[in-house]
């Protein structure tokens, strides 16, 4: 039997985990943390779970399921950075696949209630035929990373049809906020921000014309709360429909700094799409989920926290 009030967070010491495992926490459940720290960093990690210092791939996974039997399970560890993946195939395959299956494995034997997967709407489908893009929509990602997320997709609906894993699939555009490094999936905000404080010139590859659809973390937070109780065995994307350029973040960023330089310009780089923004009203009408927080906004609260870290 699995315990009701025990949540167990992959990735729980990374930017987005590490905010969830905060209001998890708020919520009253116990939160076991596994994270083996590759990308995310003790210092976020609240001392109120409980941490488990490991990789999801290896065996010691099947231990923590079989001593805590959490019902839930938010499953973020990853392989995050597009980059990475371009690099590294076989890292990002082990983490994002394999990883995905040996979760699947200990929710199905221990009787998890629900697995609550963060997967990337930013990465997922490639370049659309059609802006914003619905979930109706096939995937057809263009990097490493996007096809190895998908994959984990695929595996949960498929455990759901075997085994009858419960589940919820997230599609997150690009997160952004507190505690955010530049090394992850959507990292403009941070990097752009660090080098500008330290008087230096980002680069800005290609045209900077490519366009994404910014989420605050908060905002993703609350769907991920929001999926526990409302969340059906389907997928929704989480994201604002509205779409920034990587020239208009800049330009916004000089301005709160007032820097007067211009960015350098490097070759475009494999694997980024040019414009990505995704359509959320499946998650309105089941989640009960819309953006609250207004992008220039969430993006002060951001760059306040970097002036202050
Ligand atoms: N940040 C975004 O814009 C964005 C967008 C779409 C989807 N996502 C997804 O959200 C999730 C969280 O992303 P994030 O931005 O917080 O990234 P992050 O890199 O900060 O967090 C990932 C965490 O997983 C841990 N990890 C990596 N490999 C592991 C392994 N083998 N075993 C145990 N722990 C491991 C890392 O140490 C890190 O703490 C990821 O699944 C990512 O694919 C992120």
């Amino acid at each position: 039997m699995a315990n009701e009030n025990t949540a167990l967070v992959t990735g729980g010491a990374g930017f987005i985990g590490s905010h969830l495992v905060d209001e998890l926490l708020n919520s009253g459940r116990k939160v076991i943390v596994v994270d083996d720290l590759s990308s995310g960093q003790l210092k976020n990690i609240n001392s109120n779970c409980i941490f488990m210092h490991g990789d999801i791939t290896s065996d010691a996974l099947d231990s923590i399921f079989e001593k805590e039997k959490p019902s839930l399970v938010f499953h973020l560890a990853a392989q995050s950075s597009v980059a990475i993946s371009s690099n590294k195939p076989l890292l990002d395959a082990s983490t994002n696949i394999l990883g995905t299956l040996k979760i699947l494995e200990n929710c199905n034997e221990h009787g998890v209630k629900k697995l609550i997967y963060s997967s990337t709407g930013g990465a997922i489908y490639g370049e659309p035929p059609e802006l914003p893009v619905d979930e109706s929509t096939a995937p057809r990602p263009i990097s490493n990373y996007g096809v190895s997320k998908f994959q984990g997709e695929q595996f949960i609906e498929l455990y759901h049809k075997l085994h009858n894993v419960n589940y919820c699939i997230l599609r997150y555009a690009n997160v952004y906020g507190p505690r955010q490094d530049g090394n992850g999936e959507a990292g403009v905000i941070p990097i752009f921000a660090t080098l500008i404080q330290d008087g230096k010139q980002p680069t800005i590859f290609g045209t900077g014309e490519q366009k994404r659809d910014f989420i605050s973390v908060h905002d993703v937070v609350r769907a991920n709360m929001l999926a526990i109780s409302n969340g059906k065995n389907s997928t929704y994307n989480i994201g604002s429909s509205v779409m920034y350029s990587v020239n208009q973040i800049y330009e916004l960023i000089k301005d709160h700094y007032g820097f007067t330089k211009e960015a350098l310009t490097g070759a475009p780089r494999a694997g980024d799409v040019f414009e990505i923004s995704l359509d959320y009203a499946k998650a309105k009408r089941e989640l009960e989920w819309e953006p609250e927080i207004d992008f220039e906004n969430g993006l002060q609260e951001t760059l306040q926290y970097i002036q202050t870290h």
